[in-house]
């Protein structure tokens, strides 16, 4: 194997957290590195990690020698810090860096009316595009898609249960089943992206646990903490209310437009891009991930 050296932006992260985790207990014996923010707690990384400081915008200057000595750089950095990945790029072709694997970790496709709503979904489009024109200059890339982290949909209100009122809006019936991924699994897949590293340069890959739908997953959220109340909303009004709320502002609507395209991303496991096998992927079955993700209630 010819990467070792792996350098994790985003660190501190929700899936930062568990990347490093999962990097650190591969028997591949990485020297894993952090680029931490200098306004970043740094207190809780273990003793076997680097933490490499540079300023909080990322200046290009301080990025090329933090890069230095380093195969792999993983982008875990939050949506709010999505737009930094160009001068990560650039420096990593300046410092040599052989594998870029991008801030993804969601929606595969990102339809135009999307990305003309939620313009910050766009970087994804750019840096995506960004990627494949350096690899000429011997950089390669990897994109890992997991549609949606399952346990903080549940949480968020994302699958639209909204825990304070106990109420649920099931869209046309709820039954409609998509991909779903646990945090867990999307960081083992990353470092199974590294440990084999020839069969997934230059490529997007598309992992899940399972398929659920908002009925499966209320129906266990019942059976925990009793009777919600059910909204239920066709999908059309339902979408098109939020699309012209977030129009005029309402950026809390947010949330719902990339819901709607997470609930249609379909069955992947057909796609030529399923990559689960290729990775080898341990995945975590329905009723063990619920199960984790209602301890708290
Ligand atoms: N599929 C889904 O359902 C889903 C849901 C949520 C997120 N995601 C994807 O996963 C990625 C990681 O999400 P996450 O929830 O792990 O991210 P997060 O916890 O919000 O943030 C990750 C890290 O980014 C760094 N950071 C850099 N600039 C920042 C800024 N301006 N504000 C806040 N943090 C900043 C911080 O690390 P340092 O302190 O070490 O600098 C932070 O801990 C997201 O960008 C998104 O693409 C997918």
């Amino acid at each position: 194997m010819t990467l070792n050296r792996i350098l994790l932006i985003g660190g501190t992260g929700n899936l930062g957290t568990l990347i490093l985790k999962h990097l650190l207990a591969s028997p591949s014996n990485f020297t894993v590195s952090v680029l931490s923010r200098r306004s970043a707690n740094t207190s809780h990384y273990p003793a076997a990690v680097k933490i490499v400081q540079v300023d909080d915008d990322y200046p290009p200057d301080q990025l090329t020698p933090a890069f230095s000595d380093t195969d792999v750089v993983i982008s875990a950095i939050s949506m709010m810090g999505m737009h930094h990945q160009p001068k990560f790029i650039d420096a990593c072709v300046a410092a040599k860096v052989k594998r870029y694997i991008p801030t993804e970790f969601g929606l595969e496709d990102l339809p135009q009316w999307l990305l003309d709503l939620r313009p910050m979904f766009k970087t994804k489009h750019d840096v995506r595009d960004y990627l494949v024109s350096k690899e000429s200059a011997g950089l390669s890339w990897t994109c890992v898609c997991c549609n949606v982290f399952f346990e903080m949909g549940i949480e968020s209100g994302f699958f639209q249960f909204y825990w304070a009122q106990k109420r649920a809006v099931l869209l046309n019936d709820g039954e409609l089943q998509w991909p779903a991924t646990t945090l867990d699994t999307v960081a083992i897949a990353v470092v199974r992206v590294i440990e084999k590293e020839e069969l997934t340069a230059n490529k997007i890959l598309l992992i899940q646990d399972f398929m659920t739908s908002q009925k499966e997953v209320l129906n266990e959220i019942e059976q925990r903490t009793g009777k919600w109340e059910v909204q239920k909303r066709e999908l059309g009004p339902w979408l098109d209310e939020a699309k012209e709320k977030t129009r005029n502002g309402q950026n809390e609507e947010l949330s719902k437009l990339t819901f709607a395209v997470a609930r249609e991303a379909g069955d992947w496991a057909k796609r030529e891009e399923y990559a689960n096998a290729l990775l080898d992927l341990p995945t975590k079955p329905f009723k063990k991930a619920i199960e984790q993700a209602l301890e708290a209630h």
